[in-house]
């Protein structure tokens, strides 16, 4: 029974989160906020913020990235695991969504700790390494377009420190990924980059099928 990942149904999900969630009730209120969205799927599921979170507080995370923020549910995870002098850098391309995340970043206590900044991932990132950021993060997430996986990774892994871990989101597309049918260029970009990852020795890897699946990368030192 240990030999693959179980299959987890609605009973088994909703028994996981009540031996084990411990959501923060603004992540909770936040929830309940983006539920009305008409982009709500794209909010990451609570018991992965919490993953997330207790993986900072693993890596003893002080600097932190993140790329595609949407209305915050991630970056209140990983900015509430920080020690108070710890700083994300907030990356994304919507004013509007990023106007709710910035909103539930002061009812978090960590607005302090963010700093956003709105505009193409590719080049925020680039920004990012021309002001000599290379070198000094300890965790990115990367959630934002799937096409521009491949570029986020790349500036990512100059800005992990070695031994930095980047995350990143939905590398199942909800089981499209292994859909031959599925054709569409997020789907396809997904395959690819996940194929490439396999192959990078540049980096320890593990695909972890918590909710749409979560790859981790560790920058090899
Ligand atoms: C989509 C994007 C995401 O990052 C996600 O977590 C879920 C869905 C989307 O583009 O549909
Ligand atoms: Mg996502």
């Amino acid at each position: 029974m240990s030999r693959q990942t179980i299959q987890i149904d609605d009973t088994l999900y909703e028994y996981l989160l009540g031996v084990s969630l411990r959501e923060p009730e603004v992540l909770a209120k936040l929830r309940a906020e983006t539920a009305k969205h008409p982009q709500a799927q794209m909010q990451i599921s609570p018991e992965q913020g919490q993953f997330m979170a207790l993986l900072a507080r693993l890596m003893g995370a002080r600097k932190c990235l993140e790329v595609g923020v949407f209305t915050g549910y991630s970056s209140i995870s990983v900015a509430l695991a920080l020690p108070p002098e710890g700083r994300l850098f907030a990356l994304d391309v919507d004013p509007e969504a990023t106007a709710i995340a910035r909103r539930y970043w002061k009812r978090a206590g960590v607005a302090d700790r963010i700093e956003l900044r709105l505009g193409d991932g590719t080049g925020s990132l680039d920004a990012l390494l021309a002001e000599g950021h290379a070198g000094t993060f300890d965790f990115a997430f990367v959630d934002a377009d799937k096409e521009g996986y491949p570029a986020y990774y790349e500036r990512s892994l100059t800005l992990l420190r070695p031994g930095g871990l980047v995350a990143f989101d939905n590398v199942l597309r909800g089981g499209r990924v292994v859909d031959p049918g599925a054709k569409d260029s997020a789907t396809e970009a997904i395959r690819a980059f996940n194929r490439s990852l396999h192959g990078d020795s540049r980096i320890d890897l593990s695909m972890v099928p918590i909710a749409d699946g979560l790859t981790l990368a560790r920058k090899r030192p």
